[in-house]
């Protein structure tokens, strides 16, 4: 070390610049720190000449001592935030989540054509002024058979076995039951009002499931009551409800039938859309195809139901609307209505 304590401050001061300004890691940084803040540093000894400095100069070495340690202080903090900002910076960039990943999108689901027939034709019939009420898919026998004329022991059981929750209950199996609830409603109250309504369901009947037959299908029970409702009030009815729905080509043709509940009764054909009705092999050759039962409805079930049959007539259909759907988008197994497949859903989309 210099023997005269300013020239050595002097020199100090010149390396430890040198040696600031060369610090390029932890490393270095902490050489710097040993060499010129420790108690063993020449910083540090120099102190102990102070007894070789003049009285006089006492003070002002001792402050040019302080001000260089705290200068080199500084520095060394500041180069060691320096080092810690990057330390840090480096750990969140490794540790960056990528939020930009695209996420998950979620299918938007499809309408099943079973309701999106059942839309169509309640907005067909509400625009006739028709109301479309619900019916219960849990009836008794009184509702189910016996109000539609079906007593215990008529053969037209034979063709509706069902699902039988007790002696008494039972699921559906037409939804003709919602024309007894719709007017005993009304008789009940006193108020035999003129009907117009419609109410679409699901019923249900033993049956063996194939690409034709299921043992759940759904059925679009119609009732018009007034008074002087006829069979041409049916066909006209009919013949614009099929129009809207397959088109102005379609042709209706009403053949006699037999249903309990009405008298006549008949059933009604549409003319093939493939054909026009020429006769194909969709149409078995007749040109035809059924859609639908119906009849006016039978006196014995007006008065069952409180609306008196000299003075009321009504005329009553129930159409399959799986049968419709098939028929309105050519599907080839009426499974596929409710097996909830979602591809199947997407081949109706725009249809
Ligand atoms: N409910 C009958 C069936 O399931 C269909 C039907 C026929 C309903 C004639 C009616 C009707 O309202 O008048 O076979």
């Amino acid at each position: 070390m210099e023997k005269n304590p300013l020239e050595a401050l002097e020199a100090i001061k010149k390396e430890s610049a040198i040696a600031i300004a060369s610090i390029k890691d932890r490393l270095s940084l902490n050489e710097v720190r040993n060499r010129f803040l420790s108690k063993k540093s020449e910083l540090s000894a120099i102190m102990g000449m102070m007894k070789d400095i003049p009285n006089e100069m006492k003070a002002s070495f001792g402050k040019s001592v302080n001000e260089l340690r705290k200068y080199i202080e500084t520095k060394v903090k500041e180069k060691e935030d320096e080092f810690a900002l990057k330390e840090l910076n480096e750990k969140l960039e490794k540790e960056k989540i990528d939020i930009t990943l695209p996420g998950r999108s979620y299918e938007r689901g499809k309408i099943n054509p079973y309701y999106a027939i059942v839309d169509e034709i309640s907005e067909i019939f509400l625009s006739l002024g028709f109301e479309v009420v619900e019916g219960d898919d849990i009836t008794d026998d009184k509702f189910n058979f016996e109000l539609l004329n079906i007593p215990e022991d008529h053969p037209a059981r034979d063709m509706q076995d069902t699902f039988y929750i007790s002696q008494n209950i039972l699921l559906r199996t037409q939804t003709s039951g919602a024309q007894a609830h719709k007017m005993i409603d009304n008789s009940s109250k006193n108020e035999l009002k003129p009907i117009k309504m419609i109410c679409p369901g699901k019923c249900y009947r033993r049956d063996d499931d194939d690409a034709t037959h299921s043992h759940q299908f759904g059925q679009i029970e119609g009732l018009v009551v007034d008074k002087g409702i006829s069979l041409a009030d049916l066909k006209g009815t009919l013949e614009l409800f099929v129009k809207r729905l397959f088109g102005e080509k379609r042709e209706i043709r009403l053949r006699s039938s037999y249903f309990p509940f009405t008298e006549p009764s008949v059933e009604v054909d549409v003319s093939c859309s493939h054909c026009g009705g020429k006769g194909c092999s969709m149409c078995k050759g007749t040109g035809y195809i059924e859609i639908l039962g119906a009849g006016e409805v039978n006196p014995k079930v007006l008065e069952m139901c409180g609306y008196d049959p000299k003075i009321y007539s009504g005329f009553a259909f129930g159409v399959g609307i799986d049968r419709l759907a098939i028929l309105k988008y050519g599907i080839d197994d009426i499974r596929r209505i409710y097996t909830n497949d979602v591809r199947f859903l997407k081949d109706f989309e725009g249809k």
